[in-house]
């Protein structure tokens, strides 16, 4: 799939612009804040309905107007659809071929994308949160059970901890939240760890050949609740765990257990790769993670996702940047940049180079 073209009214610095894409690599030349990234945030708007930057949604509209709306056309293998995405008096309308959408997870089926910016690069050193993120992310873009599971997950744990930070608690109530929260958090349990066993053995083979063959990468999921593998035994061990762990939570005013503190732990020959890992290998990690990412959705759904390289191509040696492109021929890319390299350049046949100025392209 590829996105065609895009129409963006009162987004960020974006007063009013229409711009066609190319087909395969679109590259985006621009001097720092005039707007790079702002035009990627908006593409990521149409395809999962929110920021990558921010969770305050307004804060997307132009400064000083009460509205924004994108809107973009998605060519696809079967069909072409028409997104439109509205923000107005703290409201997000969708509209998915001109007819209006309630739920924000009827996007997520129109347009894959990938995001890959500097701050992925860091995904091994950085905190658990990050790395929760990256699995929800693509997991709600692959899944739509997983985003209700999930979203579900996250309503029941909010009003739990609001209830833990009571005065009097009923504790009635806290044990029904615990039943919901049981069978929310199981089903998240359950779907992370199957894509984590897939990505695990994706990366690896990219990693692997990234690297010549000289490094074997593993990845694996170190769940909170320690994993059973029937979901109905998983439910009640977690159901028990809450309950046994409830004076804690009563103590702490907050839920100590739960998907919510899982993470993803990195081998490469065995070794940790957070503790002990360079710096490069840190990176080529996060690499063959968004490279397989790619792979999933194009497994999964049948459709190329699209890919959003945010001034990554500087970041990355020659070595990597050479795989990267090689590996990407199929996938319509947006590649933000200051500068870009003549070599780099050509090593695109099929490209359109863009240059962005204040707000202008
Ligand atoms: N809501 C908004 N309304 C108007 N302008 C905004 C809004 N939000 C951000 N901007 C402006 O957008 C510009 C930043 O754009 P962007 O982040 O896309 O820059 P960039 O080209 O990616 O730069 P860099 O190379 O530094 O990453 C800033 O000048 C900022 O003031
Ligand atoms: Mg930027």
């Amino acid at each position: 799939m590829y996105v065609e073209k895009i129409k963006l009214k009162n987004f960020r610095n974006y007063s009013d612009i229409e711009v066609e894409f190319n087909k395969k690599v679109n590259i985006f030349i621009g001097n720092n804040a005039q707007g790079k990234t702002n035009l990627l945030e908006s593409i990521y708007l149409t395809s999962i309905g929110r920021s990558f930057r921010t969770n305050k949604y307004m804060e997307m509209i132009q400064f000083n107007k009460d509205f924004l709306k994108v809107n973009a056309k998605i060519i696809k293998k079967d069909y072409d659809t028409e997104v439109e995405v509205t923000i107005e008096n703290s409201n997000k309308n969708i509209k998915i071929d001109g007819i209006s959408k309630k739920k924000t997870s009827e996007l997520l089926e129109n347009l894959y994308i990938v995001i890959f910016s500097p701050e992925d690069l860091k995904i091994v050193k950085d905190e658990p949160e990050k790395r929760r993120r990256f699995i929800d992310r693509e997991l709600c873009q692959i899944n739509p059970s997983y985003f209700s599971d999930f979203t579900n997950y996250k309503n029941v744990l909010l009003q739990r901890n609001s209830l833990l930070k009571e005065n009097n608690i009923n504790l009635d109530f806290l044990d029904i939240l615990d039943i919901q929260l049981s069978k929310y958090g199981s089903a998240v349990i359950e779907k992370r760890k199957k894509f984590i066993e897939k990505i695990n053995s994706i990366s690896s083979e990219i990693h692997n050949s990234i690297t010549k063959g000289s490094e074997k990468l593993e990845i694996f999921y170190s769940p909170n609740i320690e994993y059973k593998k029937n979901n109905f035994e998983l439910e009640e061990l977690f159901y028990n765990k809450l309950k046994d762990n409830r004076n804690n939570d009563l103590k702490q005013r907050t839920t100590t257990l739960g998907p919510h503190k899982d993470d993803l732990q990195f081998f490469i020959n065995g070794i940790n790769v957070r503790s002990f890992g360079s710096q490069g290998q840190q990176r080529t990690t996060a690499l063959s993670l968004k490279l397989a990412e790619i792979k999933i959705i194009k497994e999964e759904k049948d459709e190329n996702p699209i890919l959003l390289l945010d001034d990554v191509m500087s970041e990355l040696d020659k070595v990597r940047q050479e795989y990267l492109i090689k590996s990407l021929s199929e996938v319509q890319l947006f590649i933000t940049t200051t500068e870009i390299s003549e070599s780099i350049l050509n090593k695109f046949s099929d490209k359109k180079i863009f240059y962005i100025e204040k707000g202008n392209i």
